[in-house]
């Protein structure tokens, strides 16, 4: 086999609750994340040293192409858990907006994951993989399992939940965000005051996700990072009013932003929003979810 190609979606966090930092700065989440249909494709090949090239529809000016990319780092700590000598040529086709609190370097290094443990035949079953992501970030592990599911702790302790179909418009910024930055920032805004354990998800949003009504799912969305995503970038409360002026049954700021993310009633009232949208200046995708987690691309 001369080369593996793996899909990866980017995700949104359909209630992302925030507590306190703990001693190692990450702060303790209940989080519902969520797969939708924006996919990076990762294409990875043997070589005797490790190298990335990037392309794709996004911007890509803020991508490190050296040994801090994601995936290089994944393919790095896969090759040490295997004892693997060699290197691998990774190319990304990207699709996920960059910077935008959607998880697309997650994506990208759960995708290195999986299309190498296939291309270096090293058999690692889907435990393994999860134990390798967890270190990488606390997005990795959600961009191996895909569909929907309850993370804790840091993000990475998962629990998978059904949920039926939704329809969604994404809005890229061109402006991006650090997601500690945005961290630090909601930490700022809280000051001293004493920051409350992240509550569990209710049953009303369980009994909503799995029935994919979305018009019980819509009050119930929350993000505790949307304040410091919108201090930083103020004009992401204007276009979330926008969106909803335009008929969304609601708008929040994806994960650490500055993604925003529309929840529409079917298809149809998602292509309405993003034509809408669109025709307010803004660069809008129409998806729905959930989809699968990284998964091999069947080669032909
Ligand atoms: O793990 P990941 O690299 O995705 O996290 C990026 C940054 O986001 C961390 O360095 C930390 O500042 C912040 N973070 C956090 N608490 C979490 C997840 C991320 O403070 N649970």
């Amino acid at each position: 086999m001369d080369s593996v190609t793996v899909k990866a979606p980017g995700k949104i966090n359909l209630i992302l609750q925030v507590g306190a930092p703990g001693p190692d700065g990450y702060h303790d989440l209940v989080t519902c994340f969520h797969a939708v249909d924006i996919s990076e494709t990762i294409t990875v090949s043997h070589a005797d040293e490790f190298s990335l090239s990037v392309a794709g529809s996004v911007s890509l000016d803020e991508i490190p192409l050296g040994g801090d990319n994601l995936a290089i780092r994944a393919a790095k700590a896969l090759a040490a858990l295997s004892g693997y000598q060699g290197g691998a040529k990774i190319t990304i086709d990207k699709q996920v907006p960059v910077g935008g609190g959607m998880g697309g370097g997650s994506a990208d290094a759960a995708g290195a994951l999986v299309a190498l443990n296939v291309l270096w035949q090293t058999g690692h079953d889907p435990e393994q993989l999860l134990a390798v992501a967890a270190p990488l970030g606390a997005d990795v592990p959600f961009a191996l399992l895909g569909g929907s599911a309850i993370g804790r702790g840091r993000g990475d302790h998962l629990t998978p939940v059904p949920s039926g179909i939704f329809h969604w418009v994404v809005l890229p910024s061109p402006v991006h965000l650090s997601t500690p930055q945005v961290y630090a920032t909601l930490d700022a805004l809280r000051g001293d005051e004493a920051v409350a354990a992240p509550r569990e998800p209710s049953d009303e949003f369980l009994a909503a996700m799995a029935s994919g009504d979305a018009t019980a799912l819509a009050p119930l969305l929350v993000n505790d990072l949307a304040p410091a995503s919108l201090e930083l970038h103020a004009d992401l409360a204007r276009t979330l009013s926008q969106g909803r002026d335009l008929g969304a049954l609601a708008g929040m700021v994806s994960g650490s932003g500055p993604t925003l993310v529309f929840l529409a009633a079917d298809a149809g009232s998602a292509q309405r929003l993003a034509l809408g949208l669109e025709a307010g200046g803004h660069r809008a995708l129409s998806v729905i979810s959930p989809v699968r987690g990284a998964h091999l691309v069947e080669p032909g």
